[in-house]
């Protein structure tokens, strides 16, 4: 059993981060695709977001099969495994050849942006939430021609005064299970904590001391 404060430590960034950028910013319209790569803490955070939403299809990418597995318990309606299947080519299947119309990345890769970018529906949605120092986006001109959208997100773009105590309430009410994503472990096992967090073997380590 988590204890409650350390379920709603993660609320703070990574959930915040992920939950805000769908329902502040990218505001997926009823009947919409979303698809979420990468399924850390914070595209989890989305992937649970969307199901909040009247989104129909819910689509996690990522190449780790644990996570994949873990985004189906929280929502996602279709899993796409990128390592062994063309991403792109998977999303225009999924939403019947016409492209996505959100698509938020949370893995910073340039490579895996420019998948979400070319996913996209005409007039379709990117959120970049994943940080890589260094790394810059770049986007194929002939791709932004269908009048897409393309928005850096922190944080959320969140109002925390009004949107942590709508969290805590969601997670109080179970519609965000975040008790599936976090590991508490002691001050002493915090070496542990970090190599379970860097295998993907734990999603949200808790450190309590
Ligand atoms: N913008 C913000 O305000 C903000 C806030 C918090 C975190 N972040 C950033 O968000 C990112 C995600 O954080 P996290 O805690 O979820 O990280 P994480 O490492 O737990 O998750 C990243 C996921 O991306 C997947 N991934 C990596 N390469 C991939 C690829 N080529 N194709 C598909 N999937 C791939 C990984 O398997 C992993 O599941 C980090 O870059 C972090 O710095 C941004």
């Amino acid at each position: 059993m988590i204890a409650v404060l350390a379920l709603l430590a993660p609320l703070g960034c990574g959930i915040q981060t992920g939950v805000g950028a769908i329902l502040n910013e990218l505001k997926p319209a009823p009947g919409a695709v979303v698809a979420v790569f990468g399924t850390g803490a914070v595209g989890l955070g989305a992937l649970m977001a969307a199901g909040l939403t009247g989104a129909t299809r819910i689509v996690a990418v990522d190449i780790v099969p644990s996570r994949l597995e873990l985004a189906r318990a929280l929502g996602a309606t279709d899993t796409v495994n990128s390592a062994e299947t063309d991403p792109v080519e998977a999303l225009h299947a999924i939403s019947g050849g016409i492209g996505i119309q959100t698509a938020v990345d949370t893995t910073g890769v340039p490579q895996v942006q420019t998948q979400a970018l070319e996913a996209l529906a005409p007039r379709g949605s990117l959120g970049l939430i994943g940080l890589r120092l260094g790394a810059n986006f770049t986007a194929p001109g002939r791709t932004l021609l269908h009048g897409l959208t393309v928005r850096g997100i922190i944080e959320g773009d969140s109002d925390i005064v009004t949107f942590l105590p709508a969290l805590v309430d969601l997670v109080r009410q179970g519609r965000l299970p975040l008790e599936k994503i976090v590991r508490e472990y002691p001050l002493d096992a915090i070496d542990q904590a970090a190599a379970d967090s860097a295998t993907g073997k734990t999603i949200k380590p808790v450190i309590r001391f």
